[in-house]
């Protein structure tokens, strides 16, 4: 099969024509960064960003006045069932064979939200948003998102996760929530890759681990992390795509991080 090149560099092998994307969490950070990359890539010919307040995404706000015909947003709070049927139902009147769709919502802190040093610091009210963010966030978004899926033919799913969501990696404890989060975020993509592939083979869900880029999210722990290892959120954008672009169906339910590497779960 011929695949589709053009001037990001980004090369799509298995894709023939343009196709439609998606990007949840498009607002700010790597969600935008990938959102800008997708808007500028000719083999993409439309994106879906959606995000939780879209009249406060100015930099999405932005792109989408430079590019109104390729771009279109919607407002989706991922943390509420609710509003992400509404939006799926809206998107049915927007796009359509959604063949590229990435997850990228995720909260590690805000003003009322510490990542866990130790046990005595878990709390259930925590918990309960680092899941319903970062876990059930994605797997919501698919279940109700999936009849816009293209039915046959290939389809990629990233779900941005962690590599402290590794179990098997987690040599260091702490950050309690966040870690489990992430954890069963990569079950729910091991699941779904499992359910999908049985009614389409070129169907492929992936976990991806960023590394450690420069936003919002990474900003209070950049300190312990040396600056040649620190991504420009452009950077790991292309990476991630990269990554992902190349994926096969038997690569479907893994883990890789923005280098290709697999992650152990
Ligand atoms: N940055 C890193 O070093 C790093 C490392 C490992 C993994 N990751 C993962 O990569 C993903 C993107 O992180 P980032 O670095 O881009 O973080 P970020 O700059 O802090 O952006 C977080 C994004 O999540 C959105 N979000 C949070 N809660 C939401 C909700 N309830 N509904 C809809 N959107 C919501 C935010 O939207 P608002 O603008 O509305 O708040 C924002 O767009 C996350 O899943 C994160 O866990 C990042």
């Amino acid at each position: 099969m011929h695949a589709i090149v053009k001037e990001t560099g980004l090369s799509w092998p298995g894709f023939t024509e343009p196709f439609n994307a998606m990007v949840q969490g498009a607002s700010r950070g790597l969600g935008l960064a990938i959102t800008r990359l997708l808007v500028e890539d000719n083999s993409v010919r439309h994106v879906l960003a959606t995000c939780r307040n879209p009249n406060d995404a100015h930099d999405l706000q932005l792109l989408l006045e430079q590019n109104q015909t390729k771009l279109t947003i919607i407002g989706l709070d991922v943390s509420n069932e609710k509003n992400i049927a509404t939006g799926a139902e809206l998107a049915t009147h927007l796009t359509s064979q959604i063949r590229l769709l990435i997850n990228c919502a995720g909260i590690l802190h805000d003003d009322t939200l510490r990542p866990e040093k130790q046990i005595k610091e878990v709390s259930v009210d925590a918990l309960q948003r680092y899941f319903q963010v970062n876990a059930f966030g994605p797997l919501l978004i698919l279940k109700h998102f999936k009849s816009l899926l293209a039915p046959r033919d290939r389809v990629l799913i990233g779900n941005l996760s962690a590599r402290v969501g590794s179990i098997g990696d987690n040599h260091l404890g702490g950050w309690y929530g966040y870690r489990a989060s992430k954890a069963a975020q990569n079950m729910f993509t091991r699941g779904v890759a499992i359910e999908f592939r049985r009614k389409n083979p070129d169907f492929i869900c992936v976990s991806l681990h960023p590394g450690t880029v420069a936003t919002t999210l990474s900003e209070p722990f950049r300190h312990r992390i040396r600056s040649a290892q620190l991504q420009s959120p452009a950077a790991a954008a292309m990476r991630l795509l990269q990554v992902l672009s190349h994926c096969k169906p038997v690569d479907s339910g893994e883990f890789f991080a923005y280098d290709g590497t697999r992650i152990p779960w």
